[in-house]
């Protein structure tokens, strides 16, 4: 045998896998354990998205489409990128994938050379580090913390350049911490990027789910449009999670290069998720931000009168909390396992995200729920 890719076997298996899957196995035993690890919405697709798939499937719509995808949808993306984010974009510069996370395999792919560096901001969500090492380059961690709102600092970023430096990720609002970068810290990064002629990847998958300030695309920044690729997508917006529909938005040259990417691995996506893509971008799901929020403000008061500490969270659907008092010499998964054999509360170890000695809890589950799981890890850490 001649061995094996050597850049795959460097990928680490996920630790947020491990633990659902112990979570969901202890629940199917009938265990009572509260489930704060979903990182998907717990609502249900709304009926009118629904609908324009089945109706899809009913007009025959289940050929082959452009492997960008359908021209209906790349144009209702552009319009959507005008309203929402006063971008001027024109549908070949986007290219429709099997959710964002596909849309940031191809950017990778479209930018990337072997040895390249991508500056990522921990903690950060789990896939970006293993695509990049994928594509054979190499993710260059830039830690940022709780105390200063887990914001990058220009510091941080200039001691991390090197001339092997690519592209920055950035990933607002965050998975995992919940922070929601604000204009200052995004001018910040777009004259890092522009005066050492970096590439700006963003993900912008939580950009509607927002609580105390409005969500800011750095490719609206002077100068920034043309060195920014953005992934978005429908899983979090529209509770799509499981119909795969995310896109990647490049200036023309760069999404060329997506473009094939995505024609020579999966063609196009699903034709039916495509009609229900392009009916979730007339579907207003702001009464899912209002629950998300009164979730929010219930859980911050919980963990405030429990005396956690934590960084109170001002989008997406997570909090992380800071559990090194309570390790005695065990790993965050350790306890985290603990924790949910012992106490019935199941949450992600920060550790796949950089940042071990704390946990991150979603409350992308009921009210009921969270008063019920705050309680528990109280009383058993406490
Ligand atoms: C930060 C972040 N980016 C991207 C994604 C990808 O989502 P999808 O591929 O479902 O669009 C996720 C999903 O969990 C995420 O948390």
């Amino acid at each position: 045998m001649r061995g094996l890719s050597k850049a795959v076997e460097s990928v680490k298996s996920s630790v947020t896998l491990r633990i659902n899957s112990k979570a969901k196995a202890l629940k199917k035993s009938g265990k009572d354990v509260v489930l704060f690890t979903a990182g998907e919405p717990d609502f249900a697709t709304p009926d009118e998205i629904k609908n324009a798939a089945i109706d899809a499937i009913n007009a025959n719509f289940t050929k082959y489409t452009k492997s960008s995808g359908i021209i209906e949808l790349r144009e209702k993306i552009c319009q959507k990128l005008k309203d929402d984010n006063d971008l001027d974009y024109s549908p070949d510069e986007i290219v429709v994938s099997n959710g964002g996370k596909q849309a940031l395999f191809n950017i990778f792919g479209a930018i990337l050379n072997p040895n390249d560096e991508v500056i990522i901001f921990t903690p950060a969500w789990v896939s970006y580090a293993p695509q990049v090492a994928m594509w054979k380059a190499k993710a260059v961690a830039v830690s940022t913390s709780a105390e200063e709102e887990y914001l990058p600092k220009r510091e941080s970023l200039e001691s991390a350049l090197t001339d092997r430096t690519k592209a920055i990720l950035l990933n607002s609002p965050n998975n995992p911490t919940g922070t929601v970068y604000d204009r200052k810290t995004l001018e910040m990064i777009a004259d890092f990027a522009k005066t050492h002629d970096l590439y700006v990847v963003a993900d912008e998958v939580y950009e509607k789910i927002v609580y105390d300030l409005e969500h800011v695309s750095i490719a609206s920044i002077n100068g920034m449009r043309n060195r920014t690729l953005i992934i978005n997508g429908f899983s979090k917006s529209h509770a799509m999670t499981g119909w795969r529909v995310g896109y990647s938005v490049a200036p023309f040259e760069i999404s060329k290069e997506i473009a094939k990417i995505q024609s020579h691995t999966t063609s196009n996506i699903n034709s039916i998720a495509q009609m229900a893509a392009l009916k979730a971008l007339d579907v207003d799901t702001s009464d899912m931000v209002v629950e998300y929020r009164k979730r929010r403000d219930l859980i911050v008061d919980l963990l405030h009168k429990a005396k956690f500490k934590f960084f109170k969270p001002k989008g997406a659907f997570y909090v992380m909390i800071d559990v090194r008092a309570f390790l005695n010499g065990k790993t965050t998964e350790d306890l985290c396992i603990e924790l949910m054999e012992k106490a019935g509360v199941a949450m992600i170890p920060g550790d796949g995200f950089g940042l071990p000695g704390f946990v991150r809890i979603s409350f992308a589950t009921s009210q009921n729920q969270i008063r019920k799981g705050i309680e528990r890890l109280s009383n058993y850490l406490n």
